[in-house]
This record gives structure tokens, C-alpha cells and sequence, in this order.
């Protein structure tokens, strides 16, 4: 061994020894708590998003979160959040953990298997939220979204986007009782100004705790029962909370999502 190689390694091993933090992979995980609007903490191939997009129609409050860690594919992280005002003003932030550079064409993906356990703590009474997976996709690879897929694991006192209501004024589904991913969904179809959404919410009102499951599935009933077209290209492959008022803390004690 040459002189050189002998220094350079004990340097190293030096190194190691005065660095507690090593950097052990490219994107240094980041378990900070962070409340900026639109602030990104990336991991490996997963982002969290804080996407306040509606916080300025809020009397007062935020969401802060944080990952709180991660091990091979799977992630942990939290948001808690503390909205005052009404809920008329609508959606003040949907807090996320996104599958970063998801593409393909609906067609061509055979699955996308995701795991997802959580649970809320600190609830408000006036709590307005929900808890779901949000899905895009467009007619072009990368283009804008065009529809918007929703999987509610939870519903506090909000409601899904439809296009029919009944007398009491409650959206009407367009689908009942669906077997998906080992539960039970009311299907609704509406739009919301930019995208065409379809909410799978569960029939029966249970909360769905711990899906393992995979989210194709829920393409695979569009497709075949409601006309929705294989061309259509990924975008993006979300799960958060929507959050429409009050306050509460979800933990995301585990979390997994890929596509195959
Ligand atoms: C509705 O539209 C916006 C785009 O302005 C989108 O980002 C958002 O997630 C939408 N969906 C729902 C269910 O509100």
C-alpha cells in the first residue's frame, strides 16, 4: 500500500469519526418541522409538501410537518394543523407525501402498490378535514391535470366533489357499494373548476386506518365502469390531509407507495 493510499484512508476513517451525522445518501433526510406555505422536504424518491394553497382565506392557523423517519421505502411523517375562520372559505391546505417523478400512461402501469397507516389525535370538534390519497393525470405526459382521483381513508365532516346533490343537500354518488382494495366505496363524480374528480369515500363511513393495498385498482374500476380513458397520463401520486377548519395533529406512522 503507498504512502498516499495509507493517509488518504486513515483520513477517511478520521472523517467518520469526527462527522456523528454522516451523509449516507444523496439527500441528507431532513427531520425539521417545517410551516412555510409551500414549503418541499425531499427524501430518497418521496417529498413532503406542505401545500398551504388556500391559508390566505383563513381567519388564522397553519400546518406545519415533518418527516419523522424513513427506512427503505418506507416513511414516516406528521402534520399538525390549527385553522380558525369557516368553512365556507374552503380547503386551506392539503399537507402531503408525494411519489416523486411518477409518468406512464394509465394503460401501460399494471400497479401501484401503496401501504398507509396513520391515525389523527387532538381533534377539534369543529374539525372539517379529510384524510385521502389524491391521484392526477392529464391527456399529455406532464401536462396540467385534467382529472383527480380521490381515496378517502377518512372523513370529518367534509364532503366530495359531485355534480348531483339530493333534497337535504348532500352530494349523490354515482356508484354505491363497490368492493376495492378490501373495502367498501360510495363512488361521486363532480368537478371542481380545474379538474374532473372522482372520491371514493367508504360506504358504510368506516375510516380506513391501515390500507395495504393497490391503487390501481381504483383505475381499474374507472376504466371499466365509468368510461375513464387508458390514454390518460400520470401526474402525480399523493396522500395527505385536506384541511378545511380546525385543528388537529395526523401521525402517518408508516407509509410506502411505488409504481410498476
Ligand atoms: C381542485 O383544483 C385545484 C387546482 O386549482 C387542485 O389543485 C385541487 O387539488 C383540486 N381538488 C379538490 C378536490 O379540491
Amino acid at each position: 500500500m503507498s504512502t498516499w493510499i495509507k493517509l488518504t484512508s486513515v483520513l477517511a476513517a478520521a472523517a467518520l469519526l469526527v462527522n456523528a451525522n454522516p451523509v449516507v445518501s444523496e439527500k441528507r433526510q431532513d427531520t425539521a418541522e417545517h410551516c412555510g406555505q409551500w414549503d418541499v422536504v425531499t427524501y430518497n424518491q418521496y417529498s413532503l409538501l406542505l401545500d398551504q394553497w388556500g391559508k390566505d382565506n383563513a381567519e388564522s392557523g397553519q400546518t406545519c410537518a415533518s418527516i419523522t423517519s424513513a427506512s427503505g421505502d418506507s416513511i414516516a411523517w406528521t402534520t399538525t394543523f390549527t385553522w380558525t375562520g369557516t368553512s365556507d372559505t374552503g380547503v386551506k391546505a392539503y399537507p402531503n407525501l408525494q411519489l416523486d417523478d411518477v409518468s406512464g400512461q394509465i394503460g401501460s402501469i399494471s400497479s401501484m402498490p401503496t401501504s398507509w397507516s396513520w391515525s389523527l389525535t387532538d381533534a377539534s370538534s369543529d374539525i372539517v378535514a379529510n384524510i385521502a390519497y389524491d391521484i392526477f393525470t392529464s391527456s399529455t405526459a406532464g401536462g396540467s391535470n385534467e382529472f383527480e382521483i380521490m381515496i378517502w381513508m377518512a372523513n370529518y365532516n367534509a364532503g366530495p366533489i359531485s355534480y348531483t346533490y339530493n333534497a337535504e343537500g348532500n352530494p349523490t354518488p354515482v356508484a354505491e357499494s363497490v368492493s376495492i382494495a378490501g373495502s367498501t366505496w360510495d363512488v361521486y363524480h363532480g368537478s371542481n373548476g380545474s379538474n374532473e374528480v372522482y372520491s371514493f369515500l367508504t360506504s358504510d363511513g368506516s375510516e380506513v386506518t391501515s390500507f395495504d393495498g393497490d391503487a390501481y385498482d381504483f383505475f381499474s374500476y374507472l376504466i371499466s365502469d365509468q368510461g375513464f380513458s387508458t390514454s390518460q397520463y400520470l401526474t402525480t401520486f399523493q396522500a395527505g390531509t385536506e384541511q378545511t377548519l380546525g385543528s388537529g395533529t395526523l401521525v402517518t406512522s408508516s407509509y410506502s407507495a411505488s409504481i410498476a
